[in-house]
């Protein structure tokens, strides 16, 4: 994970209290299985030093994967995302990466509009890929080459 080190566990307790869980573990966890993994990428979104939001992408290759993104929720609908994911736009292109996907719960109609609106196209589907609760996976995806010239 690319992070100055020295942010590490202010990052990590902010992300905490924003209360989100990944994968049925809490954040601080799973980031802890991710510090030492070189795929992965954090992005962060801090005011006055209070963690705001936060993307975790992975890189393989030429390719890039959203793992989780979120918001705090006194912060929804401000452009904290958007400003995260247009972050992570940069860094891939900088490192020539051309395509960039993710999986989403059908049911996350919230995500998949805010995909939507920045520019991801629905893919493909994965039947009952998530647990607790059992649901489908909506694939979406997009070109960075064609994000950046659109
Ligand atoms: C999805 C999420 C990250 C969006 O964060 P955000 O900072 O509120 O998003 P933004 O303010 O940048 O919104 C950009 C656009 O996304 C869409 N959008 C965001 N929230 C929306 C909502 N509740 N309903 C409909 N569209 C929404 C809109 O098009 C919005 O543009 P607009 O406000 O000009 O209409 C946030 O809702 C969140 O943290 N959700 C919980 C975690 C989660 O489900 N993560 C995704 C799966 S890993």
């Amino acid at each position: 994970m690319i992070i100055d080190r020295s942010a590490l566990n202010s990052v990590k307790s902010g992300i905490e209290s924003l209360g989100f869980e990944h994968f049925g573990t809490s954040v601080r966890s799973f980031m802890e299985s991710l510090e030492n993994d070189g795929r992965y990428v954090l992005f962060c979104s801090m005011n006055d030093g209070v963690l705001t939001g936060y993307l975790i992408i992975s890189v393989v290759c030429d390719e890039a994967e959203v793992i989780q993104i979120a918001v705090g929720r006194d912060l929804l609908r401000k452009g904290v995302a958007t400003g995260l994911i247009k972050e992570c736009f940069e860094y891939l292109q900088k490192r020539s990466v051309i395509s960039l996907f993710l999986e989403v719960r059908v049911s996350n109609v919230t995500a998949i509009s805010f995909y939507e609106k920045t520019g991801f196209v629905v893919t493909g589907m994965r039947k009952n890929y998530y647990s607790d609760p059992v649901e489908d996976a909506i694939i979406m995806s997009m070109r960075l080459c064609c994000h950046c010239s659109g």
